[in-house]
């Protein structure tokens, strides 16, 4: 039953986490960057990069404090190796190597998106494989069947923006600020969701993928005519894109063959308005529902070491001179589809 040390700097979250095979959070802590960030209404790399190398060490050393433990009493060390901003991988995989150099315990180079893909498992101890995952984050929107640790069949994937990204411009477009997904859903509240017209890009189609490009630039127009409140630009955005992530999750559960559940992860799955279709959705199809708590949700270190309990429960570990990978698929043998770019 090890003791896991996570770390997670691939986007603008610095946080470090003891997690054990009892799925048990035994410390973490989360350093958000949203202030250094906000001015530019997006994440900036190299500010990122910085504030990672700057609030990690002493992140790491709270952790363990807090949890009443030292370095010797950790059984591996499990840091995120990508996919994300290079800088921020980089000082994570780095410090985590140092540690396992100094202690002589494990690396276990983790993949990102696993940490979401896992980290129902760490909230909910029945959740058996293989499970179909929508994950919807701000770099990535896919759906996978999850059929084991290191095993992920791709079953849809973005040709565009992922959601959170499309969460995030709409929040610019509306002046809303960064991050924009928690913004976008309070304002949301106060609008009506059949207010604008607005395209849902791909409904109807017979392939499972995502595109929310055309979404967000529908949204700028309609800001733009000035016909319409900002709370029914939100509302109306939210549903759209609810619409969306609904019927294309349809098409990709038709091809995902036998699964225990309907899980969603990723920060988007935070939304609650996605959170109440995706549990109808899934009383349709007579699957149970899973979503992590939010702090789960959105990037957290936790996950990462969750990932790292479970991989070194099957003996894994890495070379010290394992490689930061800016990409990093989850289903390498995934097709590459129209348009889709850097989403992975
Ligand atoms: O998983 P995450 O923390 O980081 C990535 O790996 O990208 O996800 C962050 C994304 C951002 O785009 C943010 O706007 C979105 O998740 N998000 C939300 C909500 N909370 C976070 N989107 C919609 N509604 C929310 N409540
Ligand atoms: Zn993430």
């Amino acid at each position: 039953m090890g003791v896991i040390l996570g770390i997670e700097s691939s986007c603008d979250e610095t946080a470090a986490a003891l997690v054990d095979g009892a799925r048990r959070i035994l410390a973490q802590h989360i350093a958000s960057q949203d202030e250094a960030h906000r001015p530019y209404g997006g994440v900036v790399p190299e500010i990122a990069a910085r504030a990672h190398a700057e609030k990690l060490a002493p992140l790491i050393e709270a952790t363990l404090a807090d949890a009443g433990m030292a370095l010797d009493d950790v059984d591996a060390i499990a840091a995120t190796a990508g996919p994300g901003l290079i800088g921020g991988v980089m000082v994570g995989l780095v410090s985590a190597k140092a540690l396992a150099m100094a202690t002589g315990k494990p690396l276990i180079a983790i993949n990102h998106l696993e940490g979401h893909a896992l980290s129902p498992r760490l909230a909910d101890a029945s959740l058996e494989f293989p499970y179909a995952l929508l994950l919807v984050s701000g770099g990535h929107c896919q759906v996978l069947r999850v059929e084991g640790v290191g095993r992920y069949r791709r079953l849809a994937t973005t040709i565009d923006d992922a959601l959170g990204e499309a969460f995030d411009k709409t929040a610019k477009i509306l002046g809303l600020g960064y991050p924009g997904g928690p913004a976008v859903e309070r304002l949301a509240l106060e609008g009506d969701p059949r207010a604008v017209p607005l395209p849902r890009p791909l409904v109807g189609s017979g392939e499972p993928h995502f595109s929310f490009a055309g979404l967000k630039s529908a949204v700028l127009r309609a800001k733009d005519s000035g016909k319409y409140r900002d709370a029914d630009l939100a509302a109306s955005f939210q549903q759209a894109a609810i619409d969306c992530v609904v019927d294309r999750l349809k098409i990709a559960l038709a091809s995902a063959g036998e699964v225990t559940a309907l899980v969603v992860a990723g920060g988007v799955a935070a939304n609650r308005a996605m959170r109440a279709a995706l549990e109808r959705l899934a009383t349709e199809y007579a699957l149970p529902f899973v979503a992590p708590p939010l702090s789960l949700c959105t990037d957290n270190a936790a996950m990462i070491a969750w990932a790292g309990v479970e991989r070194h429960a099957m003996g894994q570990s890495d070379p010290l001179d394992f490689v930061a990978r800016p990409r990093w698929p989850l289903d390498p043998d995934a097709a590459a589809v129209r348009g889709a770019g850097v989403k992975g």
